[in-house]
């Protein structure tokens, strides 16, 4: 702490949150980026968070890194970094600040710590987990590898610090199938995600050997209501996340990570898209692609939506919800992050 001065940490006092007629001139802009998709009945609920959380940002020198699930009054309203997972991993390394909140789930805000040490990593509700990243621990690595001598492990990234510290190298759904193919091996083990793991097999001739987790929100897609959405609608296009299983992505007409998916959306610029993965993320793309249609088959992230407005406020009052890992596990995790990152 500076002598004399302020802690870093010292909890600020609340701010006064009434919505006025000059708080929505103030922040007629940041609404007009979402216009598209966020009722205009509802901005004067989200404004003064938006309002307080931008000036709160400058006074901790802080930066806010959200992933493509967060809601669009988060994303468009606050963020000021978006994107997949590999996108804020390597934005993680970047960002010049003293404080990242992240607007994800753990296992990102693990991931930013790892990266950035030296810097503090909020993020607004601990318990934004992630069925994948619970699937599996590191003593569940160091026996595989027993089981498996000299093969190598390839880690999604959604798993904890621990598992990544056991990995030879990390890889997200942007990068999967080039991970996989850059170590010039026969055969890798890849974990934790079962239906990732397939659809990388059906990609590269490297053998996979795979866990058994799944992402419990792509998970409950089926390439049964596919067939019935394409039934009703024949010219929909459906695109599909990697982490949902063979049938759903049997059906699809492009698959690739969130960001790949909304890159796709972007250059169609137009007809109707059937966007098979967490339901908020179409409603960012909308505000972005006003010629494209979405149906939204709507399955929610419950880790994703525990990140709320209110919630990103407390924690950049009270400095609460610091991220911390153990130094030892940071040495050993950085790496095969590291060396994903690399890879091009
Ligand atoms: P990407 O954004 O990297 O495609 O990951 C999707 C996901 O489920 C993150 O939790
Ligand atoms: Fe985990 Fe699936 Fe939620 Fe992503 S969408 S955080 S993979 S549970």
């Amino acid at each position: 702490m500076p002598v004399g001065g302020v802690s870093p940490f010292a909890r600020l006092p609340r701010p006064d949150l009434t919505f006025t007629p000059a708080m929505a001139d103030r922040t007629a802009h940041i609404y007009g980026r979402m216009a598209r998709v966020v009722p205009a009945v509802e901005w004067p609920v989200f404004a003064p968070y938006v309002e307080a959380i931008n000036h709160l940002k400058k006074e901790r020198n802080a930066v806010i890194l959200a992933h493509n699930y967060q809601t669009p009054e988060i994303f468009h309203g606050v963020a000021d970094i978006v994107g997949d997972s590999l996108q804020l991993a390597r934005e993680a390394t970047r960002v010049d600040a003293d404080v990242i909140v992240q607007c994800g789930v753990h296992f990102m805000a693990e991931t930013s710590k790892i990266l950035s040490p030296a810097k503090t990593v909020l993020i607004p509700d601990m318990k934004a987990g992630c069925s994948l990243a619970s699937s599996i621990t590191g003593e569940d690595v160091r026996l595989l590898k027993r089981a498996y001598p000299g093969v190598p492990v390839v880690t999604y990234v959604n798993t904890s610090a621990d598992v990544k510290a056991e990995s030879d190298i990390c890889c997200t759904s942007s990068n999967a199938v080039k991970i996989v193919e850059s170590l010039g091996v026969p055969r890798v083990l890849f974990l934790p995600d079962k239906y990732l793991a397939k659809w990388v097999a059906s990609q590269t001739s490297v053998e996979i050997i795979a866990w058994h987790g799944a992402c419990e929100v792509h998970e409950r897609f089926t390439g049964e209501e596919l067939r019935a959405y394409r039934a009703a609608d024949p010219d929909v296009r459906i695109i599909a996340h990697p982490e949902c299983p063979p049938d759903v992505i049997a059906e699809a007409d492009f698959t690739g990570s969130t960001a790949h998916m909304i890159e796709w959306v972007k250059k169609a610029g137009h007809g109707r898209v059937l966007l098979v993965t967490e339901c908020s993320m179409a409603s960012n793309v909308a505000a972005e692609a006003p010629g494209v249609d979405f149906i939204k088959p709507c399955n929610l992230c419950p880790h994703m939506k525990r990140i709320t407005l209110p919630k990103i406020l407390d924690c950049l009052l009270d400095m609460s919800g610091e991220v911390l890992v153990d130094p030892s596990i940071i040495e050993r995790a950085r790496l095969p992050i590291e060396r994903m990152i690399a890879v091009r």
